[in-house]
């Protein structure tokens, strides 16, 4: 076996795996609240940075199945990253299930096995609301009762919004993403060594900052339309 896959097996590979792409569905996650937040500047601005993701790097690249090459790159490298963040995941969960230490009483392993059953239950949360999110913005299934208007998703998410269970819907997937956030953020600095007292605080920090700010700005799109505030 070579080293890359005595390295993939070992609990230690799974999570670099997980810390790396982890890394780029976070900043694919960012990027996407940053483009979002076009809808505070109105319909037009909103609709031409979602012109720019179906049509990204053309004219060089080329349109393919409504989409550009270039999205379809960031489409791919999103699912890989994503299949393989879940598969190293489930196989560390594993891997601890059969190591289970007996001892309930140690409390550091309660609380590590209460964030890591939170990782779980919110992994799941987060998977079921992306494939509804897709069904709803990017396929235009009746998953909603508002209609779906190829070409406008201002208006898709506008009129998605204002049904207050799809709103509801968003608000929970939102902050189970925060939790999620926090508590991965925390764990891929552990994962990467950065285990040293004197940095523990600013990781605290950061892992708490960049939860708060994406779920908190992506809270605030059906909150804002449910107000009236985006309409
Ligand atoms: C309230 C927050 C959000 C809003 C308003 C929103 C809005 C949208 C819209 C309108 C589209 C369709 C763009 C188009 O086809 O022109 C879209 C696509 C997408 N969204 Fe979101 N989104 C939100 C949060 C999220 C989150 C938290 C995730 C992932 C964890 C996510 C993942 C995706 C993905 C994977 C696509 C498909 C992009 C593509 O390949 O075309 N979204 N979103």
């Amino acid at each position: 076996m070579t080293w890359i896959g005595s390295l993939y097996r070992s609990a230690l590979g799974k999570k670099a795996v997980m810390a790396v792409t982890g890394i780029f569905i976070f900043g694919w996650v960012f990027g996407h609240m940053v483009g979002n937040a076009k809808m505070y500047m109105g319909a037009e601005h909103f609709n031409e940075y979602a012109k720019w993701l179906r049509t990204m790097g053309a004219p060089a690249l080329p349109q393919i199945f409504g989409s550009s090459a270039g999205l379809w790159i960031v489409r791919i490298l999103f699912i890989v990253a994503a299949w393989f963040h879940i598969q190293a995941a489930t196989q560390l969960t594993l891997m601890n299930w059969s190591a289970r230490p007996v001892d309930y009483n140690d409390r550091d392993y309660v609380e590590a096995s209460y964030a890591s059953r939170t990782m779980r239950w919110g992994g799941v949360i987060i998977l079921l609301f992306i494939l509804y999110h897709l069904a709803q913005f990017t396929w235009g299934w009746r998953v909603a009762p508002a209609a779906f208007v190829e070409g406008d998703p201002y208006h898709n998410v506008v009129a998605g919004f204002q049904v207050w269970w799809v709103s509801a819907i968003y608000i929970i997937a939102n902050l189970a993403l925060g939790l999620h956030l926090f508590h991965g953020l925390w764990a891929m600095f552990n994962s990467l060594g950065l285990n040293n007292e004197r940095f523990n605080p600013w990781k605290r920090y950061f892992a708490t900052t960049f939860a708060i700010i994406v779920a908190g700005v992506n809270i605030s799109f059906p909150i804002a339309v449910l107000m009236g505030i985006v309409h």
